[in-house]
């Protein structure tokens, strides 16, 4: 028997729910030594801005107990380098391509989004308003819903390719984010980005983290990444991309039942970089058992 692994976000069509997350893979090329990314439903790019960002000072990564502290700051070469030196190596990877979108004025995420909507590889695009780790935009939009509102209705005004909203768990209500996003035509939300934390030394009495506080990711936040895509879908009637802590597939599948149409895979590609590979074939395998024919039959199934 086999099993129908493919989904729809919007006008697009992925082979299989699994993404590698913003951030983790940069622009693909270093991960591809280790996987044929062909295999896999989409690659999501570290953040572009349109202006080039150093991002933060170091020390910028520290690992925790069942995860890690980063606080890159959304270093990235800039939209107009992207074009010139990123977009050629990833038209040629046979995978579908979504571009991760950050920026500190909502004119700038129009403007990112324009520019890239003309090329024909980047099939959609992810909105970060949920970057913990810089003073302006990240979490100072992604803690007003209104501005997520205008965000996504400006964004929504120059593509119609999939938009997608990465919203943040530092919030008192994702719900209220999720409905805005959906109302303002968003086609699908990603939750979560990194949760706001931090580590001392105890010695120096100093922040690890040169930037003092930083975005906590890995197996640390995955109940907490859980509970949101599950209050996500219980409240709003929209495709949810489920990020946070998944190591290996049994997580994907307990995302996929708690209303994940989609799952990303951040924290654990520096662990284990053919994690996507593996959780692809466990949720094949998990669907063959069930008896189920496809992923969609799974998606939000959860038994309360
Ligand atoms: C080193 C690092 C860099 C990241 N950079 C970005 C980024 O540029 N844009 C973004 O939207 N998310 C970024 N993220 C967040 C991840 O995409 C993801 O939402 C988060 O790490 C939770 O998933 P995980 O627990 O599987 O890592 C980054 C995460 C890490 C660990």
């Amino acid at each position: 028997m086999s099993v129908d692994l493919s989904i729809e976000i919007g006008k697009l069509s992925l082979k299989n729910p699994v993404m590698l997350a913003s951030g983790t893979v940069g622009y693909g090329n270093e991960i591809s030594e280790f996987m044929d990314l062909s295999k896999i439903g989409a690659i999501v790019t570290k953040s572009v801005s349109l202006k080039p960002r150093k991002g933060n000072p170091p020390q910028r990564i520290v690992e925790t107990p069942s995860g890690m502290l980063n606080a890159i700051g959304l270093a990235n070469v800039g939209v107009e380098e992207f074009v010139k030196s990123k977009i050629p190596f990833l038209e040629k990877v046979n995978s579908t391509l979504i571009c991760n979108i950050a920026a500190s004025t909502i004119e700038e995420y129009v403007e990112c989004t324009r520019i890239l909507h003309s090329e024909e590889c980047i099939k959609g695009f992810e909105i970060n308003v949920s970057c913990p780790n810089v003073k302006e935009g990240g979490l100072v939009f992604g803690n007003d819903s209104s501005a997520v509102g205008r965000i996504t209705e400006k964004v929504r005004a120059v593509t119609d390719k999939t938009v997608i909203i990465k919203l943040s768990p530092n919030t008192a209500s994702i719900t209220e984010f999720a409905k805005v996003a959906k109302q303002e035509g968003a086609d699908a939300v990603s939750a979560i980005n990194t949760m706001v934390g931090t580590s001392f030394d105890i010695y120096s009495r100093k922040p690890k983290i040169k930037n003092i506080t930083g975005g906590l990711s890995g197996p640390a936040i995955k109940p907490v990444a859980l509970a949101k895509v599950l209050e996500i879908s219980r409240n709003v009637d929209i495709p949810i991309i489920g990020i946070g802590g998944i190591m290996n597939w049994k997580d994907a599948v307990e995302f996929t039942i708690c209303g994940a149409t989609g799952i990303q895979l951040g924290t654990v590609n520096f662990i284990n970089p053919f994690a996507a590979l593996e959780v692809i074939e466990g949720m094949e395998r998990y669907l063959k058992e069930m008896k189920l024919g496809s992923i969609e039959e799974l998606v939000g199934t959860y038994q309360l």
